[in-house]
């Protein structure tokens, strides 16, 4: 047996025995549990001591990180090695946010200096945009911007903006990413073409849904403006040329590398349009505090790194402890798409069945992630959360002081992530339901049908971070946070979380059945979707 193998197989020992013991009891024994679960990095507060690992059940975990190579892995991802190897490329988002005179290189090829002029152009670009040096077709400034993409093109621009923008900014920010021709109706109506930039982001500039939005945008604007409605549109793309053949002037045209995959794109010219609507120094903020992170996580003895132990308090429950379902709780409104941005990055990520190798992974892989913000989620999915039948650890996010005002309501919203955390973990006994009823005057027949509906098993594990403010610095730092714990899981997993093949074939599917639902003679389906196929043709 290997000694990954042996690591696996100690942990899940170790996940057996833990499902017999509470976590409320780990403190008990092991006095300087908090202390040593949790920590400060980049500005993040993380605190692990929730979860149901005991000291002996981490250092069994890091030795899984040891006999995994997650050091060796790490210097390779940041050295601009292969680490996206069925697609054979580097993955190197890192480079995107490294402070001026960094030296990254992707696959011996610099990056660096490259890097800092699309920087300094997205920047001048923004601040031409901001000042009205750079307006629309009959002279007016700009007041609003169309972000058109999908996936990793749309979810880390549209958390960076709910997250950081004013309540009454000077230039909106909208986004279009489905290609339901509601969500573009939506977010075009009451916008003056006059006054909007359409920024087309898309990586490979084909993506059907991104490209029929595009499309609209640009009727829309060309109706309004002719020919000049052109100089509204802005693209985004690793695919220039074809943005280009779009109709995207070319120095409209901002372009990021083969090497930044879509959903850790965000820190490249994917986040012109926040760069714009932000201002750039609020972007060159957030990359700066991704960059703080990368400092920790390349730095950081594994025993104290931050995204490694969220990866493998995340691993623990996964695997040693066989629960597939993760919550992501922000109790903070400006995180609701937090959820939303790790869905993709961690499930497109990590969601395989099969190792780097070709074989197939010997561990369940990629939880789902579902979740919404606090408090609004205690009245949806909480009662499952502490009652029902499966156990789901959690992630539970707040910032301690808020930029909008009211702190009584503040006050409430912490108060609130606090009591959930520990209502989950410590339960209500039984025993105490029944005490309480009795106190209560109910007779024992009765308190035998109500105590147990009224008991909390306890012993929901949670992860439980804590930022000072929501600046573009932690943000940053949170987003890169969970990048590197992403990137942990798939090297513990044996994954490439580069990739993602598990999307292409409903693609190539929905390319033939858009065909069949236009054209005169259906292809061959299975017999379910002919009947819908015939359903939608005859107008059924
Ligand atoms: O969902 C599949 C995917 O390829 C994602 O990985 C990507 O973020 C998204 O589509 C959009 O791709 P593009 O930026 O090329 O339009």
């Amino acid at each position: 047996m290997s000694d990954l193998d042996a690591a696996w197989r100690r942990l899940r020992a170790a996940g057996a025995a833990a499902a017999a013991r509470s976590i409320s009891g780990l403190f008990e024994a092991e006095p300087d549990r908090l202390d040593r679960l949790s920590l400060q990095a980049a500005g993040l507060y993380l605190d692990l001591s929730k979860q149901p690992w005991s000291a002996k059940d981490l250092a069994l975990a890091l030795d899984l990180a040891q006999a995994a190579g997650v050091e060796a892995a790490r210097e390779r991802l940041f050295a601009g090695e292969t680490a996206n190897p069925s697609e054979g490329r580097a993955a190197l988002h890192m480079a995107l946010r490294a402070p001026r005179g960094a030296d990254f290189a992707a696959q011996g090829e610099p990056v660096s200096r490259e890097v800092e002029a699309t920087r300094e152009a997205m920047a001048a670009f923004a601040r031409a945009i901001r000042s009205g040096e750079r307006a629309g077709a009959d002279g007016r400034r700009f007041k609003a911007i169309v972000h058109i993409g999908i996936g990793g093109s749309d979810f880390g621009p549209r958390l960076v903006w709910e997250a950081l923008r004013a309540p009454d900014p000077d230039i909106e920010l909208r986004f279009i990413a489905n290609v339901d021709p509601a969500d573009s109706a939506q977010a075009l109506s009451g916008l003056d073409p006059a006054e909007t930039l359409v920024v087309v982001v898309s990586k490979t500039f084909t993506t059907q849904e991104t490209m029929a939005n595009a499309l609209i945008a640009r009727d829309w604007l060309r109706n309004a403006l002719g020919t000049d409605g052109d100089a509204h549109l802005v693209a985004v793309s690793a695919a220039p040329d074809v943005a280009k053949g779009f109709g995207v002037r070319g120095d409209q045209i901002f372009g990021f590398r083969d090497w930044v995959g879509g959903r850790y794109s965000v820190w490249s010219s994917v986040g012109l349009s926040c760069a714009i609507a932000l201002g750039p120094d609020v972007f060159e903020a957030l990359l700066a505090g991704g960059a703080a992170m990368d400092d920790h996580f390349r730095l950081a003895p594994l025993a104290s790194n931050a995204p490694v132990l969220l990866a493998l308090a995340h691993v623990f429950n996964r695997n040693a402890m066989d629960r597939p379902v993760r919550a992501v709780v922000p109790y903070a409104q400006r995180l609701r798409l937090l959820p939303n941005f790790l869905q993709q990055l961690e499930m497109e990520s990590n969601g395989k069945r099969t190792r780097t190798d070709g074989r197939p992974v010997t561990q369940a892989t990629a939880a789902a992630v579902f979740g919404d913000a606090g408090t609004n989620v205690q009245h949806a999915f909480f009662q499952l959360m502490h009652q029902g039948s499966d156990v789901i650890p959690a992630d539970i996010l707040a910032v301690a002081q808020s930029a909008d005002g009211h702190p009584a309501s503040q006050t409430k919203l912490l108060a609130n992530a606090l009591a959930q955390a520990e209502a989950l973990m410590v339960g209500r006994s039984e025993a105490e339901v029944r005490r309480s009823l009795a106190k209560d005057g109910l007779s024992a027949g009765e308190i035998d049908i109500l105590a147990p509906q009224k008991t909390f098993p306890g012993d929901r594990p949670t992860s439980f971070l804590l930022m000072e403010a929501l600046t573009p610095e932690a943000l940053g730092a949170l987003i890169a946070l969970y990048e590197h714990k992403t990137f942990v899981e798939g090297v513990l997993w044996g994954i490439n979380s580069f990739d993602q093949w598990g999307v292409e074939l409903g693609k190539t599917l929905a390319g033939h059945i858009l065909k069949d639902l236009e054209g005169e003679a259906p292809g061959a389906h299975d017999p379910s979707t002919t009947a819908l196929i015939a359903r939608l043709r005859d107008g059924a």
